[in-house]
């Protein structure tokens, strides 16, 4: 297991290229299920996740091609670091979606819609808890089961049944005691695109992700509307077709990174981005202090030496996104002053508070809300990467931090951020990563 020795005091100052959305791709790669003919995916990011989704797929029957890139850079000025993506399904036979793959990316689940709608029958692992909380499928069950599916859990696996042979449009509520569902709203999407007749989806997520899977199963014959809004209206149609799509910034990565420049006191181009996605982040780190400027598709990023306390809620896009939530909390934690942050989507989501607190911050779980008192620096210290976005908060705090820090099981960030040392490292930071002993 990798782990990164970071040296702190960094400033960061120069261009990052933003890849492509790990959380848009992986949905999107699922729909390649969904036909017979060839779907090219461009800006799919290299990512341990990605991997496993490719894996799965492959394991469903598709066959998938990565070609070579051929440019730095495409006309459409999207990153292209990678090489475009082709998945074409050669056999249907197998639709198990084992435990091995699901309990490494809980992502797993979204082959669930696209399995019953094409094969009518999909058999997944029941995806356990994991470090953000509970996690449950609820949604996505009961709302497949309003198209007409069965479902029953055997053995730790959830199998999915069309017993009239096809799935049937409805009018359905979605939502959720934590609000919408998002890979929930799109494995009903797909699953209603190729349902009989029409289905109108209420209390839908409005996540850019949601939109870009529309997107693409529109370019493959589904008709689809109000994709993007709490209500998408779906009229089912008898089959999809060949498909070439780009996978949207990942405004994750971007917001992250945003983060990476204020806290380092640093000024970062960030190109490649769609910042109308980061509307919430840039509302908050505006109120911190940080100054944040968009020309073309690219964002420029500073920081003010001051930073304002705030308080913060995640909500449900187009609200802070839960995904940011760590991230921002590391800046927060060398505020001046009192902030308060709280997690309404994955109330249990804190696990960085107690690793932060290690690098001398001064933060106080209450429930789904943290309060977080500013100091004035932080300290390098032996710290453990407990999930995604958690571990991108301690290389940000890590980069800021007094002395060197050393992070372990970095794996974590290895899921979802692509290179993300070489990209850091080359604007000015100083990560080297490590072999564990
Ligand atoms: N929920 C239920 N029942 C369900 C599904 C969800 O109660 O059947 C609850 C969840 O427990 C949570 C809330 O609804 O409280 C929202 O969860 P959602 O279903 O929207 O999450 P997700 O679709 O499983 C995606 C991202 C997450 C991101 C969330 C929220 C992917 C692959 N994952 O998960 O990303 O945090 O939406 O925006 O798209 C990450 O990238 O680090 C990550 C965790």
């Amino acid at each position: 297991m990798d782990s990164f020795i970071i040296r702190g005091q960094t400033r960061l100052k120069g261009k990052i290229e933003i890849s492509g959305s790990k959380n848009s791709s992986l949905p999107i790669v699922a729909t390649g299920l969904m036909t017979d003919e060839k779907i090219t995916l461009h800006g799919v990011p290299r990512l341990s996740d990605i991997d496993s989704m490719l894996k799965l797929i492959g394991e469903l029957g598709c066959h998938v091609y990565r070609h070579e890139p051929k440019s730095k850079s495409v006309a459409e000025g999207g990153p292209d670091l990678n090489g475009p993506l082709d998945i074409q399904v050669e056999s249907e036979k197998n639709c198990e979606a084992r435990y091995d793959i699901v309990k490494t990316m809980r992502a797993s689940i979204c082959v669930l819609g696209p399995l019953l709608a094409k094969r009518g029958k999909a058999v997944v692992a029941l995806p356990g808890g994991c470090a953000i909380g509970d996690r449950p499928v609820d949604l996505h069950t009961r709302g497949l089961e309003k198209l007409g599916a069965t479902f029953r859990i055997e053995n730790g696996n959830i199998i999915g049944e069309v017993p009239k042979g096809r799935l049937k449009g409805c009018r359905m509520y979605l939502g959720g005691a934590q609000g919408p569902t998002v890979l929930g709203t799109i494995n009903v999407m797909c699953a209603a695109a190729l349902a009989e007749g029409e289905t109108v989806l209420v209390g839908a997520a409005c996540e850019p992700e949601v939109t870009d899977c529309g997107e693409l199963l529109i370019k493959m014959g589904a008709k689809i509307k109000g994709h993007g809004s709490p209500e998408i209206r779906i009229e089912g149609v008898d089959k999809l077709h060949a498909a070439e799509h780009r996978v949207i910034p990942d405004r994750i990565e971007c917001g992250t990174f945003m983060v990476a420049a204020a806290i380092t006191n640093g000024e970062l181009e960030l190109k490649h981005c769609n910042l109308d996605h980061l509307i919430a982040v840039v509302d908050r780190l505006e109120e911190v202090g940080v100054k944040i400027e968009r020309s073309n598709g690219t964002i420029y990023v500073n920081a003010a030496r001051r930073l304002n306390p705030i308080e913060m809620t995640t909500q449900p896009y187009p609200g802070f996104p839960t995904d940011i939530q760590a991230q921002l909390m590391a800046l927060l934690s060398i505020g001046d002053g009192m902030s308060v942050v709280t997690e309404r989507i994955f109330p249990d989501r804190f696990l960085h508070v107690g690793e932060l607190n290690r690098m001398g911050a001064k933060i106080r779980k209450e429930g789904p809300t943290a309060i977080v008192h500013g100091v004035k620096e932080l300290q390098g210290a032996s710290v453990m990467a407990s999930d995604l976005r958690a571990s991108a908060a301690l290389v940000l705090a890590a980069m800021a931090a007094r002395g060197t820090t050393r992070i372990d099981r970095v794996y974590h960030i290895d899921r979802g951020y692509e290179k993300i040392e070489q990209k850091l490292n080359a604007v000015g930071a100083q990560i080297e990563r490590v072999k564990a002993a």
